[in-house]
């Protein structure tokens, strides 16, 4: 329990039933209710998963009015590409100081729904396709914030997965999906860094609001995953207040002006809504009330220069080479360049809506380049919307990029093509960028592509490009950060978070995007991202988890701590990596499981553990991940839990989803063996594998050849030979008793079938 929970309790006793439905949604804003005659404050929370957002003026939810200056820090995909824990957690704690300075008790972050399609508006956000990434940087970086004192509220719950619609959208899913996908993302932040807060989205989730899903909010949230903290609304997120708290549902956010207090009164009246939940809700967020009280320190403050030469080192280390043809990179002070582009000095380096930051200042690009370059520096802006314009930028930029002797364009997604509230329409870059890429490139053949987007965008010119740079959105201090990897004072070390595919068709849930009449199925299920490329064989453009760095990096042999495991063991495997180039660099070492073949369609592999690996030219150092029962297991939906079928995986360290580097087997027991019932159209097949199966298939050839019927005598169930053995596998027993004259009928067959049920569990 919670250590402010006694005196909160105490708190409830005092309050008057008004006082307590006013405490359950906002006071304005940004706050919640102050009960001065108690002493108890207003909790004030501001947005910012990547910057502080504290508005004092005119308040909204979309960005659209300033809020205090604050520095902007790369986007969610931005730091995913870190795979960096330590890193992200430092990340938090910078958040976590300038929030603090600002009286802001709780952060509206980390935002982490999955990246389903590369057309949500909010990916920007988000940081993964996977939810083991995705889990493992938003724990790092709740832990990083509240190391603080400052409270994070891990957004949105859940499911959120596109911003068409986004506000009655119902993301339909069987639970497997839920559980191994979209809730996973969740649970282990949830677990194990313990925000103060969760927020639901704002959509529903198989037929409920998340905000009235009690599914969510109590069976899962609270129930299994043991949750303390108070969960608070979207703005305006909610539908049916009475319906919403009984559901889990605390603070209703922002203030709705009395009515969800009238909701909740009528609720308590009607029976829908009992005084305890009244009770345990308040209780909830008075709870984060008073530990907001003891951590604010109105004489903080924060290091302006400071934060913003850390947003610079973080940019460093999320910025991702996705290509390098001929070593082109890094640039050698005094080689004469061209940089082109409109994001060359207009950077489009942060977010947009909720997350939008009012940022200190910004580096521009192309003036760091200029620190860096040590000699003749062409620009040409390059592009313009305006078609007449345009025409002239291009025919300039050809010229400078012929001139020079390595072009660097600058292209992306500007801003406002991907925002809140909104998706994209198509994953392409504007037609006016994607012009100016070509023209560069048919002018020069050295030619560096810089992509500034927050989303996967497709490259049709890839072939022709010498080096591509994605910076996703990379923050304010972007400019140094990537001039800084342009001549080799940092060597790259990011990796892609989420697939980049050839085109928008290929992506998983192409078929099944936005939904219509109010529902979006999600049939391709578990297989999201990579799990869905590997296991259709299509080659994307760029791989999950791939990126480059300017040195080279070998892996030594899998060596695991055992050749079997149990539910209750743990496996320790281990892997050398060592840096055989020139460079200090760092390598993301990526740890898949592979599960065997079976009854259920399981991706190919599944990453289960990252380290980052700092190295010297020449040094080598051993990696070793922990893997447990969950990492081998799916979520089987007959028996409601994770399973782990008995059978050979396989444990691989990868550098990329496709650069397996190692491998080892390990043979896994499950202590309870998955019983799947024999019924009238289970299969000789299925018999066959098991022990009890085996000895009723035995019994039914003894009661066929005791009749002496020459025909039954016949089958190809006494046929000894392999071919014959391989038919009949597939042959259900009721076909047996069609075949068999009878001689084996029904009822025989059932009190077969029933003696083989109650003998013993059977494998799958
Ligand atoms: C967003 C939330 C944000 C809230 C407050 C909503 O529109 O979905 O992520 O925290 O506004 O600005």
């Amino acid at each position: 329990m919670n250590e402010y929970s006694e005196k909160a309790q105490q708190l409830v006793a005092q309050l008057t039933l008004d006082e307590k439905l006013s405490l359950l949604t906002g006071k304005n804003f940004w706050g919640t209710q102050p009960f001065p005659r108690l002493g108890v404050s207003s909790m004030e929370v501001a947005d910012g998963p990547y910057g502080l957002r504290k508005q004092v003026g005119i308040s909204d939810h979309m960005g659209w009015n300033k809020s205090q200056p604050a520095v902007a820090y790369v986007s969610g995909p931005g730091m995913a590409s870190s795979w960096d824990k330590d890193l992200i957690r430092e990340a938090g704690r910078h958040l976590g100081v300038e929030a603090k300075a600002a009286g802001v008790d709780i952060l509206l972050g980390p935002a982490i729904n999955i990246v389903r399609t590369p057309l949500c508006g909010r990916n920007f956000e988000y940081y993964s396709e996977d939810p083991r990434l995705t889990g493992e940087m938003a724990a790092a970086y709740i832990k990083g914030v509240q190391s603080t004192g400052v409270g994070t509220c891990i957004k949105h719950f859940a499911a959120n997965n596109q911003e068409k619609d986004r506000e009655y959208i119902d993301a339909v899913m069987d639970e497997r999906t839920l559980r191994e996908i979209y809730l996973a993302a969740f649970e282990r932040p949830i677990k194990e860094a313990k925000p103060w807060s969760v927020m639901t989205a704002l959509n529903k989730v198989n037929g409920d609001y998340c905000s009235e899903n009690r599914t969510l909010l109590q069976d899962i949230l609270r129930d299994e995953w043991g949750y303390e903290g108070f969960v608070m609304s979207d703005w305006n997120g909610v539908n049916d207040r009475a319906k919403a708290l009984a559901a889990g549902l605390d603070l209703e956010m922002p203030c709705s002006h009395g009515v969800g207090e009238e909701r909740i009164r009528q609720g308590l009246a009607d029976g829908t809504v009992t005084e305890e939940e009244v009770d345990e809700s308040c209780r909830r967020i008075l709870c984060a009330v008073l530990q907001s009280e003891a951590n604010r320190d109105p004489n903080a403050t924060w290091n302006e220069p400071a934060h913003h030469d850390f947003a610079r080192q973080l940019a460093e280390r999320c910025v991702i080479l996705l290509k390098n043809e001929g070593n082109i990179l890094p640039l050698s002070a005094g080689t004469k360049i061209a940089v082109l582009g409109e994001f060359a000095t207009e950077p489009r380096f942060q977010m947009d809506g909720s997350a939008l930051v009012n940022p200190t200042r910004h580096d521009v690009p192309l003036e760091k380049i200029k620190e860096k370059a040590g000699g003749q520096v062409l620009y040409g802006k390059g592009c313009s919307r305006d078609p007449e314009e345009q025409a002239a930028l291009l025919a300039e930029a050809e010229r400078l990029a012929a001139e020079a002797d390595v072009a660097l364009v600058f292209a992306g997604l500007p801003a406002g093509v991907e925002a809140e509230g909104k998706d994209r329409k198509d994953m392409k870059i504007p037609a006016y960028h994607d012009a100016l890429i070509r023209r560069v490139l048919a002018a020069q053949k050295n030619t560096v592509v810089v992509l500034c987007n927050g989303s996967p965008v497709e490259m049709p010119w890839e072939k022709d490009a010498a080096a591509i740079v994605e910076c996703f959105l990379g923050g304010q201090a972007l400019g140094g950060a990537l001039a800084n990897i342009l001549y080799g004072e940092v060597n790259p070390s990011g990796k892609l978070p989420v697939t980049f595919p050839k085109a928008l068709e290929n992506n998983p849930a192409y078929l099944n995007y936005p939904g219509q009449g109010g529902r979006v199925e999600y049939q391709e299920g578990v297989f999201v991202g990579y799990r869905y490329y590997d296991v259709k064989h299509i080659d994307p453009l760029f791989c999950f988890g791939h990126g480059l760095s300017y040195t080279t990096f070998g892996y030594g042999d899998m060596t695991l701590s055992a050749e079997h495991m149990g539910d209750d063991d743990t496996l320790t495997a281990r892997v050398t990596v060592t840096n055989t180039g020139s460079r200090a660099g760092a390598e993301v070492v990526q740890l898949y499981v592979a599960a065997p073949k079976g009854a259920v369609l399981r991706p190919e592999k599944e990453l289960r553990g990252f380290e980052k690996v700092f190295l010297q030219p020449g040094e080598s150092k051993t990696v070793e991940f922990t893997l447990t029962r969950r990492d081998f297991a799916y979520y089987d939906m007959e028996l409601g839990e994770w399973y782990a079928p008995e059978g050979e995986y396989k444990v691989l360290a990868a550098s990329s989803s496709r650069d397996v580097r190692c491998e080892a087997p390990v043979q896994y027991h499950p202590a309870r063996i998955k019983r799947r019932e024999i019924t009238g159209w289970s299969t000789i097949g299925e018999l066959r594998a098991c022990q009890a199966g085996q000895e009723m298939y035995g019994q039914i050839r003894s009661i066929l050849k005791a009749s002496g019927n020459p025909r039954v005598l016949e089958l190809p169930l006494f046929d000894e030979s392999e071919q014959a053995k391989e038919r009949v596998n597939d042959l259900p027993l009721r076909m047996v008793t069609l075949l068999s004259d009878n001689i084996l009928n029904n009822d025989i067959m059932d009190r077969l079938i029933a003696e083989c049920n109650q003998k013993a569990l059977q494998t799958v």
